[in-house]
This record gives C-alpha cells, sequence and structure tokens, in this order.
C-alpha cells in the first residue's frame, strides 16, 4: 500500500470518517462524529489516527491515556472507536492504524492498552486478538436502567 498515509484526525475528517461508519452501520450520523471527534482532538490530538489513501479518508481509530480508572492507578491507553472501509480491508491499514496508536500511547507514557469488545462481534474480535490483546482479569458489569 505505497500511497497509504496515516497520520493525527483532524476536524475535516469527520465526513470521511462519517462514510465509513454509514457503510459499516447503515446509518449516517453526522452530528455523533462531531461531537466524538471534537472530544477526542480536545483530549489527545495524536491518539486519534486516520488512514488516508489517494486523499480519501479509508480507516479511523479513534483513542485516548487516561489514567485511575476502575481502581486502575497506571496510565492506560483506550482503543475506542474504529473502523476501516469494507473496500479497504485485509491490506492492513488496522494493523497500521493500532501501531500509531500504541506508540502515542507508549510516547505519553502508558505501559498497557485495553479495549473491550462485545461478545457477539467477532469480526472485531478476531483483528483485537490478532493485534495481540488477550483477555483483561476485569470483569464487565452493567445495570439497565
Ligand atoms: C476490524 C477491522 C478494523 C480490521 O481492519 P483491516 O484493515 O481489515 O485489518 P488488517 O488488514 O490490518 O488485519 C490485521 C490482522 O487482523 C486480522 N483480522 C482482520 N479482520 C479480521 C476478522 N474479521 N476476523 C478475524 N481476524 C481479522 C487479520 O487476519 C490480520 O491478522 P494478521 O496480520 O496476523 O494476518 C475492520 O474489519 C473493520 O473496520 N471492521 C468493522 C469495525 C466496526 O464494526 N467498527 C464499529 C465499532 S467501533
Amino acid at each position: 500500500m505505497s500511497d497509504l498515509r496515516v497520520r493525527p484526525m483532524n476536524e475535516l475528517d469527520i465526513e470521511g470518517i462519517c462514510r465509513i461508519d454509514e457503510k459499516i452501520t447503515g446509518r449516517y450520523r453526522p452530528e455523533v462524529w462531531e461531537q466524538r471527534v471534537a472530544y477526542y482532538i480536545r483530549r489527545d490530538p495524536d491518539s486519534s489516527q486516520i488512514a488516508e489513501q489517494g486523499g480519501r479518508v479509508v480507516g479511523f481509530m479513534l483513542g485516548e491515556v487516561r489514567g485511575g480508572e476502575f481502581g486502575l492507578e497506571e496510565p492506560t491507553g483506550w482503543v475506542e472507536f474504529f473502523g476501516v472501509d469494507p473496500g479497504a480491508r485485509e491490506k492492513g491499514i488496522g494493523r497500521r492504524l493500532i501501531e500509531a496508536l500504541l506508540a502515542h500511547f507508549r510516547a505519553r507514557g502508558a505501559h498497557v492498552a485495553r479495549t473491550m469488545v462485545a461478545a457477539q462481534d467477532k469480526e472485531i474480535a478476531g483483528f483485537i486478538s490478532a493485534m495481540g490483546f488477550s483477555p483483561a482479569p476485569l470483569s464487565a458489569l452493567e445495570k439497565r436502567l
């Protein structure tokens, strides 16, 4: 993938992210992504990365380093939202994106990266596991409201 470029996300990427999200979820949600993109850029600009090819956004991955959550004092790099254009998958773009996030997490002092995967999401689980993540000694709990 010679002309593939991975770089920090900016506000101009919202449209490209919406387009990929629509292909994945069937929903066009500009207001959702405007809010998310603004949040992540404000919190931690280099921890959210875009894959661009021929001037088009072909993948995104949003995350940030946070500490002190869930009784975990150590700074943790959280991988939170990602997607690769269905027409550009299985070419290593997801891997390039996560490698860029992990490098920034390390640079910000994190020695661990974490993410959450829904049990039924086999595709995402397969990717995350191929990226070297393994089950954590934490329980995800919920209560319906
Ligand atoms: C998961 C996803 C990001 C993978 O992107 P990709 O660019 O195709 O991934 P890569 O080509 O970099 O693959 C990297 C590794 O993950 C593995 N992998 C990728 N997709 C996989 C899948 N569906 N099942 C199992 N393993 C998978 C590959 O085999 C590869 O492993 P290898 O390098 O050891 O061969 C992409 O399929 C996607 O965007 N899925 C939808 C995500 C989604 O629903 N997002 C919304 C919620 S935030």
